[in-house]
């Protein structure tokens, strides 16, 4: 591919060593469950119960096939497209992915920078661990997804945050009522907060990289993370032995709560999530 097709930024990079072996995003899923505590592979990796959206999305795509057209001269090809107005290097983004700065360093803040450079979308998730007001600083076009409470006064104090924070763009995830049922994740033995215990304790030494360049790291320069971003206070720490999360009593919206929010939310309104 002619370097000026590819996303901005992208071109004059040196590809660090320990990425030159990752030539497809599925290389990277195998590097992945090296590098990360089972726990966390688990939940970056799979889906609800039997997984069978997780595959179903996946294989759905399997139908399609390209059809190339010869002879059409392809040398002004690019990817670059419009979207909600604003002009991006490629038809797709980062999506919004929970607890990403457990999984690098500082993941929410390497994703929209990442994406600052490449010229694409970002989202950043409501259940991450860096505060929004970080996030937005390094990437001004960043969208935020929140999982929005199912109370008014919740909502609209959520609402006034992200954007006084600077968001111009939220995006509302809707397929999330209450808690997905992660068999996978019970046998993994993941939950957030993280249980303190014998068993992390050794998934953190046998994943030594993960121990010292994300948590020991995080720790020393950050301290304990917390959702950063479920309401207007600090939530939950990332690792307890008995704090609960507050989801907020999701289970109670309905389009009422979004007509709320589109009147109260003065930027670009995306909803998340919508299958029927
Ligand atoms: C590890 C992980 C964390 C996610 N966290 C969130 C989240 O916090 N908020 C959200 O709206 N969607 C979240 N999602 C869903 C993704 O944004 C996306 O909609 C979903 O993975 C489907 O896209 P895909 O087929 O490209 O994976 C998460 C997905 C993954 C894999």
């Amino acid at each position: 591919m002619a370097s000026h097709t590819l996303p901005k930024g992208s071109g004059g990079y040196r590809i660090p060593r320990r990425l030159r072996a990752i030539l497809s995003l599925d290389d990277f899923e195998v590097a992945a469950r090296r590098h990360l505590p089972t726990p966390l592979f688990a939940y970056v990796s799979g889906g609800a119960e039997e997984e069978k959206s997780l595959h179903g999305s996946r294989s759905g795509f399997d139908r399609y096939a390209w059809v190339p057209r010869v002879f059409t001269d392809t040398s002004a090809r690019s990817l670059e497209t419009t979207l909600l107005g604003q002009r991006y290097s490629a038809p797709f983004g980062i999506a919004p992915m929970g607890i990403s700065a457990l999984t690098a360093f500082e993941g929410d803040l390497i994703q929209t920078r990442a994406a600052r450079e490449a010229n694409i979308p970002a989202i950043m998730s409501g259940s991450s661990l860096l505060p929004m007001e970080a996030v937005v600083q390094e990437n001004p076009d960043a969208w935020f997804q929140a999982y929005v409470p199912g109370e008014d006064a919740r909502i609209l104090a959520l609402l006034e945050r992200v954007q006084r924070a600077g968001f111009k763009t939220l995006v509302v995830t809707a397929d999330v009522p209450v808690s997905a049922n992660r068999e996978n994740l019970i046998r993994a033995r993941f939950s957030t907060p993280l249980k303190p215990d014998l068993h992390l304790a050794w998934e953190g030494i046998t994943h030594p990289r993960w121990l010292l360049g994300t948590a020991l790291r995080t720790l020393l320069r950050r301290g304990m993370p917390h959702f950063e971003n479920s309401g207007v206070g600090r939530g939950a720490p990332i690792v307890s032995a008995n704090v609960m999360r507050d989801f907020g009593a999701r289970d109670h919206l309905s389009w009422r709560h979004l007509a709320l929010i589109r009147r109260h939310w003065p930027g670009t309104l995306v909803v998340k999530g919508i299958l029927d």
